[in-house]
Parts: C-alpha cells; structure tokens; sequence
C-alpha cells in the first residue's frame, strides 16, 4: 500500500480501470467478459495497482455500452454471471487487490422494468420515477425545454399512448435509450441505496458514482441560460442525496469509498462534493484535459490541491478513461488539451513525441500527492486508434453527431495480450474477431512483447508502482515546489523524493541527489532531456516556497 501508513486505502491508491468489454476474452465470442478478467488478473497483480474499478457490467440493450442498466443487481450474459463477480472480488482480494463497481444513478436503461411499465400506461404509477412532461404548444408538439445533450440532440423523446395518439415527452440527458431518473421521488433513492447495499454486501470496496452532478433537477424545468445556474448540472439538491450514500458506506466495516465523477470547472462547487459527509474522492478532469506546458500543469496541480485543502479530500490524477482520446495520441498533436467539444476525426499527431511525453506525465501523475488513476492500455502505451471503419463504430457519440464527434470507440479498442496479430491473445484462439479491430502496429505493444524490456512502457509503469509503494513519500501526503528553469516542473515530497520533469526544449541539469530512482527515458550523463521525468532521491531541501498540500 503506498497511501501514510494510517490513512485509508483510496487516498492514495492506484487504481486501475477495466472496461470489461475490452478487457479480455473468455468465451471466444469477440467481447471482454469477467472470465477474461479472473484469467488475466495475474497482470494486474504485477502491476501492483492497488485497485480496480469495473465499467458497468449490468444487463443492457448496449445503447451506451452498458451506461444503459437495465438491473443494477445482475450481470448481463455478454460478460458473465453474478457467481462469477463474486468469485472475482474475492480472487481480487485474495491477491491483495480492492474492487470498486460502478453505479449509473442519473439514469437506466429503456428496458428497466420501471421504465418500460412507465411507458406501457400514461397512468402507471411508475412515470413519477422519470421526468415526463407534456409538450408545449398547443398539440404539445414541441419538446418540453431546449436543454442541449452532452451527446448532441436532443434531451426529451415524444412518447405514443396506448391508442397511438402522441403522448407526453420524457427527459434523457443523455440517449433517448437513458431516461433520467427523478431523484426527488423517495422510491428512486430508497431503491439505489439498496442497489449500494447490494455491492457493498458483495464486498466491493467502492462504487464509482456516473454523471455524479447531475442527478437533481430543477423541478421547474426553465431553460438552461449562458450565465444561469444549469437546471441540471450541479443543483444543490444533489448533496443530499450522497450525505445519505455516506451514511450506508460509513456503516460498513472497512474503508468503503464513494468517487464522483464529477466535471465541473468551478472548483469551489467541484469542491463541495468532497465534503466530510460526502463523496471520498472525484476525478481530476482539469488535470486530464490540462495541456502539456509547465505552466498551465503547474497551475492545475496548485488548483486542485487548494480547493481539496478545505475539505481533506486527497487529490486525484487521471490522464486517461473510456470517454476521451488516449493521451500519447494527445500528447503528440499541436493542441495537447483535451476537451469533448474540440473532438474531431484525423487530427495530425506524433506517436513517438506523444509517447515520450506520456512515459513523463505517467511519473508525475504517479508522484502527486493524492490517489491516481491508470485506465486499461495506458500502461501499455496504448494510442487512440483512429481508423476504425464507420460501421463497426458503436458509440452513441458518434451516430447522435453525425459523425462529426469521432466518438469513443478508439479508447476502447480490446487490448493485445501476446502474439504477433490480432486479436493478440485477447480472445482464445479460434474465436470471432473482437468486436472492435486491433491495429496490427499493436504487436509491440503487447504485455508479452514489453515484459522484461526495461525501456517498455509496461515496464516503466511496473517500476514506478513498485517504488511509489515503497517509498512513503509518495502516494497520499504533502508537496512542495522547488525552484526550476522555465519550462521545468520540480517538487519535493518529504521524505527524501524529488519528482523532476522537462517541458522545455533544452536539456536541464538535475538538482542535488543521493540517487536516481527512476527515469521516463535516458538521461544524457546528468541532464534532463526534454519531455522526459525523473524520480530522485534526495536531501530535504530548505523550502523556498510555501507548501501546496
Ligand atoms: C459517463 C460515462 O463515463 C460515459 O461513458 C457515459 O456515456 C455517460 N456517463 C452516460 O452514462
């Protein structure tokens, strides 16, 4: 465990991603599943995560890849049974592994069972569980508010009553396949806190909360404005419905952890999620989408841990998930934010610079104080794959833009095990094509290609594991910068750790050290090449500068 010695798990865990529909193949039909998990856990062992987190399992249409559920209390058949997860939690924690589910709360499937008898009637006492509303006009013809989709389109759908006449509209912030729940109804909160109770009876360590800030609604549906307060985003109901997740979780034995995903740019507001009777942690998308420049990370690093302070939650650091281009291909391209507006097909990159720079933002993302985040194939170096043919494109994202949003099926492309080509051990031999293609190109990226080769990316990751569990100084705990060139990111962590990383085009000279534990490419004799991080042992150094966390 790399977290202060009397701290809980998940303030500075490495927790580690599985996207189980491309993780690894069991049964041979072309789809990750959970017994494709349990055969490939030794990996993850190796690594020396301290933590998975699971992308939905549930049974689902598949509308959103299994964002759409169906019941929150089963496994759909793609991946498996529920004896199987639970035989996987406890192979996971028998090889010291915690395990965190994730729950989709904002909304379900179109064939949960509640859903479905919401339609069957316009009078079934199920509708108050969703938001249906008349449309306006005098037909009602017009969709009850303009509110705009984070997927494009529209967020209300016309239903049919029974005689065929044209109904009411329901609310999805999301696909027409995901209607929205209406939190303020107590059945909907009495029946996830069950669906909590459920996993956390199963011994799950965490549960992943989706679309954590948009949960409540402003039940006087007004338009969203520019400079309003969104009547779905963040509405102030929403505390109170994880002061009473905290209550279930506090009351189970060990340290089990509720994380938000929560994108927000208000930090304060950001902030209040983590307050001492909320959520434990949330992810750090400003640091995901921060461009790689020193300044602008120096300043995402100071932002984040001053608006954590407050509220004693650690920090999280995230480069890479299910939803965003994979950061070497970020990395590589002339503009290295990331953000889901500015998403589009066939942006020029450089693999091999965005590589280089992703083997330096993987020793700073791991030497931050706070808890970090590894998302499947990240530690394999894996790129966005770009050419995915249209028809094999899944992603709601996708089709709802008309292909103007390249969608995310590129960060999900099933991940190479072994072997020389595709499908790279991820299937059994002799089993359908996975159900998205593997770039050939991928045979030096498999686990089996980089094991033993120190200048791998799987390597260095391993490394870096191991020394950030060995070392006190890092995982959860204090930092404080130390003066550098321009262009350089320097900071210290007491005990005796100096993370050291250039972002400017000249090699640097490294500070004083008694020795270097680790570096993200070679050094030339004592200078720090661009783009490139080191870890160091080091003296404690007399603080020019205030500390940060
Ligand atoms: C966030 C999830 O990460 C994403 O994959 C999903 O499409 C949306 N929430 C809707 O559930």
């Amino acid at each position: 465990m790399s977290t202060a010695e009397d701290g809980p798990w998940w303030r500075g865990a490495v927790i580690y991603q599985v996207y189980p529909r491309s993780f690894a193949d069991g049964d041979g039909d072309g789809i990750g599943d959970v017994a494709g998990i349990r055969s490939r856990l030794d990996h993850l062992a190796a690594l020396g995560v301290d933590a998975i987190w699971f992308s939905p399992w549930y049974p689902s249409p598949m509308a959103d890849a299994g964002y759409d559920v169906a019941d929150y209390r089963d496994i759909d058949p793609v991946f498996g049974t529920l004896a199987e997860v639970e035989a996987l939690i406890a192979e996971a924690h028998a090889v010291g592994i915690r395990t965190i589910v994730d729950v989709v709360p904002n909304h379900c499937s179109d064939a949960h069972p509640w859903f479905q008898a919401a339609l069957a009637s316009p009078d079934a006492p199920e509708r108050e569980l969703f938001w249906f509303r008349p449309g306006r006009g005098p037909d009602g013809a017009r969709k009850p508010t303009d509110w705009v989709s984070p997927f494009a389109g529209d967020t209300w759908t016309r239903t049919t009553n029974p005689d065929s006449t044209p109904g009411d509209w329901y609310l999805h912030l999301f696909a027409p396949e995901q209607p929205d729940f209406n939190w303020d109804h107590p059945r909907v909160r009495a029946e996830f806190e069950d669906i909590l109770r459920f996993w956390l009876d199963r011994g799950v360590d965490g549960i992943r909360i989706d679309s954590a800030a948009m949960l409540a609604k402003d039940p006087t549906l007004p338009e969203a404005t520019p400079d309003g307060p969104s009547p779905f985003v963040d509405v102030d109901a929403v505390h109170d419905i994880y002061r009473g997740w905290r209550r279930i979780t506090d009351s189970y034995p060990g340290d089990r952890a509720l994380i938000g995903e929560v994108w927000l740019p208000d930090h304060e507001r950001f902030a209040n999620y983590l307050r001492p009777d909320e959520l434990h942690a949330a992810f750090n998308f400003d640091f995901l989408g921060c461009a790689w420049d020193a300044a602008a990370l120096r300043a995402c690093i100071d932002t984040t841990l001053t608006a954590h302070a407050p509220v004693g939650a650690p920090a999280t650091w995230v480069l890479s998930n299910h939803d965003v281009t994979r950061h070497v291909t970020r990395y590589g391209r002339a503009d290295t934010t990331f953000s889901f507006a500015a998403k589009r097909e066939g942006i020029p990159t450089d693999l091999e610079l965005g590589t280089r720079r992703a083997r330096a933002a993987a020793l700073l993302s791991l030497s931050l104080p706070g808890a970090a985040y590894v998302y499947q194939g990240e530690e394999l170096g894996l790129w966005e794959v770009e050419d995915i043919p249209r028809e094999l494109r899944q992603d709601p994202m996708y089709h709802r833009s008309g292909g103007v949003d390249p969608g995310r099926d590129g960060c999900r492309v099933p991940i190479p095990w072994t072997g020389d080509e595709p499908p790279f051990g991820f299937s059994p031999d002799g089993a359908a094509a996975p159900w998205l293609p593997q770039p050939a190109d991928w045979k030096d990226r498999t686990v089996r290609a980089q094991t033993g080769d120190p200048t791998s990316m799987l390597e260095l990751y391993r490394a870096a594991i191991r020394i950030r569990r060995a070392y006190p100084a890092l995982g959860d705990g204090t930092m404080a910068w130390l003066p550098a060139p321009d262009g350089v990111l320097a900071f210290h962590r007491p005990p005796g750790f100096t993370c050291l990383v250039n972002l400017s085009a000249a090699a640097v000279p490294l500070p004083p050290h008694t020795n270097r534990l680790l570096a993200s490419g070679p050094l030339d004799d004592d200078l720090l090449p661009p783009d490139t991080a080191v870890w160091l042992r080091t003296a404690e150094p007399t603080p020019t500068g205030p500390a940060t966390a």
